[in-house]
């Protein structure tokens, strides 16, 4: 049986900066929750009772703290991975917590939306070594890439130039204990990194049998803003509707809109999917469909759309349409009425601002 699994979280997330700054990758918000706590739901699911959550000696502290030790359910192990010398490594630190037992690797900035049940179910009956993820894309380049023969993985390799198939490695594995051979066995990579692909090629030239398990459904790694707002509008489209706070007669909403406690919306139009976090204010404001506006938000006199906001910013007095933006945590956007009528920009490194 499959009751651990290991989360690997120590990634800096430099493609997200300047969110990443502050935030690990891992813990940004999609519709005002945590990436993470989707994949753990489902890990949860998957009847995972025992979690080893991987950080670096930098995000350690705001892991534990935004996560805790038992999220639905799970019990939860801090592994600190204390140099990014890459995913092998990470399995190799993690040994200890997993002592002998089979497991489940995730990458945790992998946001996989399909039902784990069966995929761990057919690897417990099975004598497969490992059982890996896969799903076609168009890019394989950018990814470890499976060759198949019937439902066996004869190959993988990692970042092909010239990939011999379309099929990715996803970031989710299921392993024997056998991996640790071939961890012990490989050297690091062009890009100084023990890869858990070439762990996987080494059990596969043994002779040990590695299965391939393909989804075909909706899944992302989320290591660009456009990926998470990409995932934000997935998860999204699941939205309820819910209005825990005030709306106004001079308000519409329309379609699935969450409204958090103690918010206030006047004189506005909500198009959702759109989740609004508690102690928000909108006023003579349009939030169109697939935004998420965290908490403590004020908005007012202004239109954003296909978004996600973080805690505790303000929008005021904006002319144009924010379409397609992310907002960290704190951050203040508004027009003044003084003269000159200038641009004040005061942007933390690697801001981006496109007018
Ligand atoms: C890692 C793995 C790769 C896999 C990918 C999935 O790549 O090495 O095999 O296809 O995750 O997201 P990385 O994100 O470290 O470049």
């Amino acid at each position: 049986m499959v009751k651990k699994a290991i989360v690997l979280c120590a990634g800096k997330g430099t493609r997200l900066r300047p969110l990443t700054f502050t935030t690990a990758k891992h813990l940004i918000p999609i519709a005002n929750r945590p990436i993470l706590f989707y994949s753990l739901e489902n890990i949860a699911r998957a009847g995972i009772e025992e979690v080893g959550i991987v950080v670096s000696p930098y995000n350690a502290e705001e892991f534990r703290k935004v996560v805790g030790d038992n999220p639905f359910g799970l019990k939860i192990t801090y592994i600190v991975q204390e140099e990014p010398k890459g995913l092998a490594h990470a399995v190799w630190v993690s040994r200890d917590f997993l002592g002998d037992e089979d497991f489940m690797m995730y990458l945790g900035d992998n946001l996989i939306l399909e039902d784990l049940r069966k995929f761990v179910e057919d690897f417990e009956r099975s004598d497969y070594a490992a059982s890996i993820l896969l799903s076609p894309v168009k890019d394989p380049t950018r990814f470890g890439v499976a060759v198949m023969e019937g439902d066996r993985v004869v190959k993988v390799v990692e970042k092909p130039k010239v990939p011999p198939s379309n099929l990715a490695i996803v970031g989710l594995y299921l392993f024997r204990n056998r991996i640790f051979e071939g961890i012990e066995n490989i050297k690091p990579s062009w890009r100084g990194e023990l890869e858990i692909t070439d762990a996987i090629e080494y059990l596969i030239e043994k002779g040990e049998k590695v299965k391939g398990y393909i989804i075909y459904g909706w899944w992302k790694d989320t290591g660009k803003p456009d990926d998470l707002l990409e995932a934000n509008r997935k998860i999204l489209m699941g939205t309820n509707e819910e209005i825990l706070g005030e709306v106004d007669d001079k308000t519409t909403i329309q379609g699935a809109v969450m409204i958090g406690k103690n918010s206030r919306v006047v004189n506005s139009l909500i198009r959702g999917p759109v989740v609004i976090g508690e102690n928000c204010l909108i006023k003579d404001t349009y939030v169109g469909p697939y935004t998420s506006i965290g908490n403590n938000v004020i908005l007012e006199s202004c239109e954003i759309e296909n978004s996600i906001v973080m805690d505790s910013c303000s929008i005021v007095g904006i002319e144009k349409r924010i379409d397609s933006s992310i907002l960290g945590k704190g951050v203040s956007v508004r027009s003044s009425a003084r003269r000159p009528a200038t641009l004040s920009l005061i942007l933390g490194d690697m801001s981006r601002v496109e007018f």
